[in-house]
Formats: structure tokens, C-alpha cells, sequence
């Protein structure tokens, strides 16, 4: 290299020419918590509603909880004008973004949107193709917090470059914005999406049953077990600011309270986003009791950041460890059958051994005591074999913390 071009490589570097990009590294340190229209919704969005939820998640205690995000799915959407600005369906949005994200910042809460990065989003809408830079600007002028980007419409389109593209459009328009990318674990994000996005799906969509796959004729979406078994492999690549996404909750759409009780605890243990995904406005008791349970919350929000991990699985029923904080360890007896099973777990002749991220829980040298979860109390110490019966298709969640 001469001396000129030396200087010129300086010069740029000063002035950021040809600096790698990067997204907001200090956002979603733990799982990001919020709410998401889609699953009860769908299409079928609108102001009233979205302000009534931010409302709801006040009221409920769901923000005292640690839910934040606000975020509106597909069909938010009206066009582009003249200059290719993207503007929110005026029947739908009468006030605009803008007003909006004021009235749910004024909540303390904090405001998602969708798009996508094809021409068009998968209900139709416009997509962020070719308008990137320009999209972001305006979210950022809106006063956006969150955006769930998608991948319908996107033949021939590289994955890694059109999420980069958008993960550089949001740094460069300069609102710190968490970037969820929703491509579904088709080009497997895990291997490459850790400096782009804050969370990244890892299936396709979950759907409101407990093992099912649904069939809308050409897609399959997935019941809370098979979504549960594509994580296999994953945890490895989860941690503070980049998290696998096993996709939004069903807590509170029609599955029984047992279902939806494992689903959350489940989603803790992989410390998943906590996006609620049913009608804040209208919630029954048992519901508002699962989503703020903040025992459980604590688990999925834990700050290491480990996803947890299958210990054994024998029959039905399924021990689960996830490392928390101060050597203390979440354990969830994850019952997918039909029937009761009962759990005899001798901690003396368990070696509980993470070996991706090197931590291990010596039973015979430490003794933990245990905290049920769900029944919010003690029941005992590692010292004594842990007894209980786990009705099917539920959990029994417990926290173990060193006795010193
Ligand atoms: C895809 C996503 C869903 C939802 C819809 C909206 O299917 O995976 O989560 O955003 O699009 O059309």
C-alpha cells in the first residue's frame, strides 16, 4: 500500500467510510418481553385496539412484570406516497404512528411494527425491498422501538445481505430499535445472525394446541411440543443480545391452563422472548397469573443469559436444567403425556453438567434448596430425593439455590 492510500484508509476510517456496520448492541441484554398482535388478531388491527392493549398491559400488572413491547404485526400498513414513504391505513391508524407511539410511551411502554424483507409482506402489504434506509428513517421518526421482520416475498433475495441491510438502515437511522428477524430457521440465522439481529425465529409459526401440526394448505404451523423439539441444538448459539425465538406465546388463546402453564415455563427455560400474544383486554385470572408468575419470569430473564437444556428424558416426562445466576439452577419436570407421571429425583446420583457453557451442579458436594415455582414456596433441599406427581401435560418448576 503507498503512503496516499495509507492516508485515504485513515481518512475513511475517521470518518466511518467502510467501518462495518452494527446493530444496537446494548438493547435485549435479557429476552425482550412484550406483546404481539398476530396470534389473536391476525389482520384485523387497529389504533383503539393497540391502545387498549398498552392500557391492558398496565392494568393487568403485565408491565410491572417486565413486559414492554407494544408491537403491531402485518396489516398496519396503507402504502407509499409520491416519494415512496410508507404510511400507516388511515381507517385503521386515524392518528398515524406517531401519536400512537406517544400515547404508549406515555404508558411507559414502548412501541413495535412489522415489515418485511420482500416486496411485499406475507399478508400483501408493502415490503422494505429497496426501501430500507427509508423505512427506517421513518420508524425512527415515529418514534419506533421494536421491529418484527419477515421473509415472505422474497425470491432470489440473499438472507444474510437483506437482514444486514436492514440491521444497517435502523443503526444508521439512529433510534436504538430491537430488531426481531423472522425468516422462520430456513437459512439457519443462529450460524450467521448473531451481529444483526436481537432475536431470530427459529421454526416456523406456533399454533394454539399442545401437539399438532396445522395445515393452511402449503405451510404447517406447530403445536407447543414440536416447537419445543426444534430447539434441539440451538442453546449453543442463544446469550445477551442475540436470542433464538421459538416464536410468540398462545397463553390465554383456548389451550387448557395446565398447557398453557407449561408452555410458559417451557418458553422460560429456553429463555425465550416473552411476547404474549393473546387479548390483554380480556383476561381470565388463571391467564394474568401464568404471564406474570415472576418467579418464572425471573428464570427466562435470568442475566447470564443461558438457554436451558434436556438433562433426561424417560417415558413422558422430560427433566430440564437451565443455569442461572450465582450457581443457582431452573429445573422443569415437563410431563408431554396423557397420564400423571411422578418425578423421584435423587440429586446425590445426578451430575448436572453444561458443557457448552462449562457450568456444572455438583449435588454431592453442594447442597441447593428448593423452590417450587408454581406453588411459590420451598419444599426442601437436594439432601432428600424430590418427589412429586406432574399432571399430564404440565410442569413441575422449581429453583435451586446453594445453601452456603
Ligand atoms: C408470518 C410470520 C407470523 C406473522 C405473519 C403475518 O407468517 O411468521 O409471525 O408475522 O407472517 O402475516
Amino acid at each position: 500500500m503507498t503512503n496516499k492510500n495509507i492516508l485515504l484508509l485513515g481518512i475513511g476510517l475517521f470518518l466511518g467510510i467502510g467501518v462495518q456496520a452494527q446493530k444496537f448492541e446494548e438493547l435485549a441484554l435479557t429476552p425482550p418481553m412484550g406483546w404481539n398482535s398476530w396470534n389473536k388478531f391476525a389482520c384485523d388491527v387497529n389504533e383503539e385496539m393497540i391502545r387498549e392493549i398498552a392500557d391492558g398491559m398496565v392494568e393487568s400488572g403485565m408491565k410491572d412484570a417486565g413486559y414492554e413491547y407494544v408491537v403491531i404485526d402485518d396489516c398496519w400498513h396503507g402504502g407509499r406516497d409520491s416519494l415512496g414513504f410508507i404510511y400507516p391505513d388511515s381507517t385503521k391508524f386515524p392518528n398515524g404512528m406517531k401519536a400512537l407511539a406517544d400515547y404508549v410511551h406515555s404508558k411507559g411502554l414502548k412501541l413495535g411494527i412489522y415489515s418485511d424483507a420482500g416486496t411485499a409482506t406475507c399478508a400483501g402489504y408493502p415490503g422494505s425491498r429497496g426501501y430500507e434506509y427509508q423505512d427506517a428513517l421513518q420508524y425512527a421518526e415515529w418514534g419506533i422501538d421494536y421491529l418484527k421482520y419477515d421473509w415472505c416475498n422474497t425470491e432470489n433475495v440473499n438472507p444474510i445481505g437483506a437482514y444486514s441491510t436492514m440491521r444497517d438502515a435502523l443503526h444508521k437511522a439512529g433510534r436504538p430499535i430491537v430488531f426481531s428477524m423472522c425468516e422462520w430457521g430456513d437459512n439457519q440465522p443462529w450460524e450467521w445472525a448473531e451481529d444483526i439481529g436481537h432475536m431470530w425465529r427459529t421454526t416456523g409459526d406456533i399454533f394454539n394446541c399442545w401437539d399438532c401440526k396445522h395445515d393452511h394448505g402449503g405451510y404447517f404451523s406447530w403445536g407447543v411440543t414440536r416447537i419445543i423439539d426444534m430447539q434441539d441444538g440451538l442453546r449453543k448459539y442463544a446469550g445477551p443480545g442475540h436470542w433464538n425465538d421459538p416464536d410468540m406465546l398462545e397463553v390465554g388463546n383456548g389451550m387448557p391452563v395446565n398447557e398453557d402453564r407449561a408452555h410458559f415455563s417451557m418458553w422460560a427455560m429456553l429463555a425465550a422472548p416473552l411476547i404474549a400474544g393473546n387479548d390483554l383486554r380480556d383476561m381470565s385470572p388463571e391467564t394474568i397469573g401464568i404471564l406474570t408468575n415472576d418467579e418464572v419470569i425471573a428464570v427466562d430473564q435470568d442475566s447470564l443469559g443461558i438457554q436451558g437444556f434436556k438433562y433426561s428424558s424417560v417415558d413422558s416426562l422430560e427433566t430440564w436444567f437451565k443455569p442461572l445466576n450465582n450457581d443457582e439452577w431452573a429445573v422443569c419436570f415437563f410431563n408431554r403425556g396423557e397420564k400423571p407421571a411422578e418425578v423421584n429425583f435423587d440429586w446425590g446420583y445426578e451430575m448436572v453438567r453444561d458443557e457448552i457453557f462449562g457450568l456444572e451442579a455438583s449435588f454431592a458436594e453442594v447442597t441447593y434448596s428448593i423452590r417450587d415455582l408454581w406453588k411459590k414456596q420451598i419444599v426442601g433441599k437436594t439432601k432428600k430425593v424430590f418427589k412429586a406427581t406432574v399432571p399430564s401435560h404440565d410442569v413441575v418448576m422449581l429453583r435451586l439455590v446453594p445453601l452456603k
